[in-house]
């Protein structure tokens, strides 16, 4: 066949292979009731306010969606005490990761990443033929290195990716590393903080980022609707940056890229602090549930401040991931992230978690 050659950076690219819907899974393996902890989306689902707010936006579904977010940037500008101008929103975080590799970033540029972390930093880097340079993260509670990730920054660096709390290890920041780091970083990179978890933290240490944006550093913080506030499925997310920047994302950003019901729905979350405070009590008691259970066969979970945690199972998870499947657990395994004998799990309600636990103890025993 005739085609245009794709471009070479492409070829680093595996396309993303999705996890089967659960449906699937209940089909094939003839179960029921089979619970996904592997994607850390909210197990109470989404605000019934959201729900609401979404059923009444149905009928003007014949009208494109407001290009600015006119209405949900001024409630979330007036929650998180910013000026509009500091705000971006993304068809989730994702997109907006996108946006900066392609307005910061020149075939053969590099960015800084941590490993483990988040895929989609190497993705967006790979999309514009740059390159990722990861520093490895320390010691059993997987700390980051900031001499190290100093180092690794050079005159070919535009970007550092930085999350917090981290995903898959659920790990922090403290305020004041990243204080001393942001003073050593050269001006001309910029620092991508990504806290799509920073509803669940509950370390006073842990810094907003929201002082350096008013300050005019060169930070972008990432947040989303993913998470704590159980709107996934409808994919919106933001950016917090210094005016210029957001200006320059604006550049690359399609006009309609966050559709009406998303804005709609985010807008009623953002206010349904019921549901936010009742999500984020759920985290919190998952912790002492799991750190109880997972005591019990003698293992304990990487400290989290998010709602999932990592867990060195010290048998190689992709069978145990396998065999948690057949008895309807479905959790992430630490091999895509380098660590083999790990599984990350995001916190379900007290049942699910409860019922992870037994069926986590039963495989052990078998694959021991
Ligand atoms: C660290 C991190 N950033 C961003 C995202 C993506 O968020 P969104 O759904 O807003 O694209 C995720 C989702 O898993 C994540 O773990």
């Amino acid at each position: 066949m005739k085609k245009p050659e794709m471009r070479s950076c492409l070829e680093m690219i595996k396309p993303y292979v999705p996890g089967k819907p659960v449906e699937e899974v209940e089909r094939e393996l003839g179960l029921k009731n089979v619970i996904k902890m592997a994607s850390n989306e909210n197990p109470l689902g989404p605000s019934l306010l959201a729900v609401e707010a979404m059923r009444s936006n149905l009928k003007k579904m014949h009208i494109y969606p407001d290009g600015n977010c006119y209405y949900l940037k001024e409630a979330l500008a007036e929650k998180l005490n910013v000026k509009t101008d500091r705000l971006i929103f993304g068809n989730g975080s994702d997109e907006i990761l996108s946006f900066l590799a392609l307005v910061y970033v020149n075939p053969g540029d590099e960015a800084v990443t941590v490993a483990p972390s988040f895929s989609e930093y190497d993705f967006v880097m790979r999309l514009v033929g740059g390159s990722p340079h990861p520093v490895p993260l320390v010691g059993p509670d997987f700390s980051y290195d900031f001499e190290a990730i100093l180092e690794a920054v050079n005159e070919k660096t535009r970007l550092v990716f930085l999350c917090s709390p981290n995903n898959p290890t659920g790990t922090t920041v403290k305020k004041k590393d990243l204080d001393a780091f942001i003073e050593r970083l050269p001006e001309n990179v910029l620092l991508v903080l990504d806290q799509a978890y920073i509803e669940y933290v509950e370390d006073a240490d842990h810094p907003s980022g929201l002082d350096y944006v008013e300050q005019g550093k060169p930070v972008i913080l990432l947040r989303t609707f993913s998470k704590l506030y159980g709107l996934a499925g409808l994919r919106i997310g933001y950016g917090i940056a210094p005016a210029d920047i957001i200006r320059e994302l604006n550049r690359v950003r399609e006009p309609f890229n966050v559709n009406a019901m998303a804005q709609a729905g985010a807008r009623a979350a953002l206010a349904d602090s019921y549901h936010l405070e009742r999500s984020r009590n759920l985290v919190r008691e998952s912790r002492k549930q799991f750190a109880l259970g997972l005591a019990e066969m003698d293992l304990k979970a990487v400290p989290d401040q998010a709602n999932f945690c990592f867990i060195d199972l010290k048998v190689d998870s992709r069978e145990a991931f396998e065999s948690l499947m057949k008895k309807g657990v479905i959790v992430r395994t630490g091999d895509i992230f380098g660590f083999p004998t790990y599984i990350r799990v995001t916190y379900g309600t007290a049942e699910q978690n409860e019922k992870f636990l037994s069926v986590l103890k039963e495989v052990l025993t078998e694959l021991q």
